[in-house]
């Protein structure tokens, strides 16, 4: 352990709070915190959280869903601007437009949208969740926002539901293409190829699995397999690189690289532990109403 993480670990008992990291985050950050997880599982430890303070070592729209949560604690996300494309691609007026033009169909809301969107959706869901969640909804059809692609592979799960879907895409993983899951192949043939929804629909029909970035952990974890081929943010790689090195992990395609998920360093982790910033603070309207759709998500275990 490096100095500066013993540090951050004897500030953050001194603080009473708790670390949360996605997986995302870069292997220092990830080693001090108390919970590294996906989406779903750090809005789940968000909301049964004991301390006072939470660091969301993340983006903000994770940093915001555990204040939603989870509203009585002091929630600090350590690199201020660190936000997320999707999330930014829609608006709650283009959620209000969707509804109106299918007013019998649930609103379902990739937790990867800002805390106003949340709050004009029915229910959220994250990509481990998503499938589970269309499938136990009592309503025929679903608006799904704004991922299209974790949309489309929603709908190929649950063929039952009629769907409506918003445009919006991650631009990390929607640039992957089906020519690069060859090519890979090609380099590595006895590689299995594991891909994160978010990918297109192109590139998971030529996948081995399609799964939440814990879902792909656990699956190299238990996999006979010794090598893959991995198509989300290279956090993964290096994570099994870190954890399971008897086993071989590739980067489906040198670009899978999150700038904002890389933006809080091991030094902007203790700034933020040292000086109470940066603090998530949200109008209460979005709070209440995101809360419900939040809520509701964690409920359907
Ligand atoms: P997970 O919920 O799978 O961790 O995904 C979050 C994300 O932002 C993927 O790009
Ligand atoms: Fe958002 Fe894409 Fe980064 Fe995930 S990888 S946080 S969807 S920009």
């Amino acid at each position: 352990m490096t100095s500066i993480q013993e540090k951050i670990i004897a500030l953050k008992h001194k603080k009473n709070a708790l670390i949360l990291a996605h997986f995302y985050q870069t292997m220092d950050i990830q080693e001090i915190a108390d919970h590294v997880g996906d989406s779903f599982e750090l809005a789940k430890c968000a909301q049964t959280a004991q301390q006072s303070t939470i660091v969301l070592c993340g983006v903000r729209f994770m940093a915001e869903s555990a204040k939603i949560l989870n509203p009585a604690k002091t929630v600090l996300l350590p690199a201020q601007d660190a936000g997320c494309s999707m999330a930014d691609m829609i608006t709650p007026e283009q959620v209000k437009r969707l509804r109106a033009e299918h007013p019998d169909a649930a609103v379902m809301c990739y937790v990867n949208s800002s805390a106003a969107v949340k709050a004009e959706s029915d229910i959220c869901c994250t990509s481990s969740s998503a499938v589970r969640i269309a499938r136990s909804l009592p309503q025929k059809r679903i608006i799904f926002i704004p991922d299209q692609n974790l949309g489309a592979y929603v709908a190929s799960q649950v063929p039952e539901k009629e769907f409506f879907f918003f445009q919006g895409f991650c631009p990390i993983h929607h640039a992957v293409t089906p020519q690069e899951v060859m090519e890979a192949k090609k380099a590595h043939p006895k590689a299995l190829v594991l891909v994160h929804p978010e990918c297109k629909i192109e590139v998971q029909e030529r996948a081995d699995f399609v799964g939440s970035t814990a879902a792909i952990l656990n699956y190299v974890q238990n996999s006979p397999n010794k090598e893959f081929i991995i198509g989300t943010e290279v956090g993964i790689v290096q994570r099994i690189r870190k954890t399971m090195p008897q086993k071989s992990a590739y980067l489906l395609s040198d670009r899978m690289i999150c700038l904002n998920m890389k933006k809080a360093s091991i030094e902007d982790v203790l700034y933020c532990l040292k000086h109470g910033v940066y603090e998530i603070d949200l109008p209460q309207a979005e709070m209440k109403g995101a809360y419900q759709s939040l809520a509701r998500m964690v409920s359907m275990q």
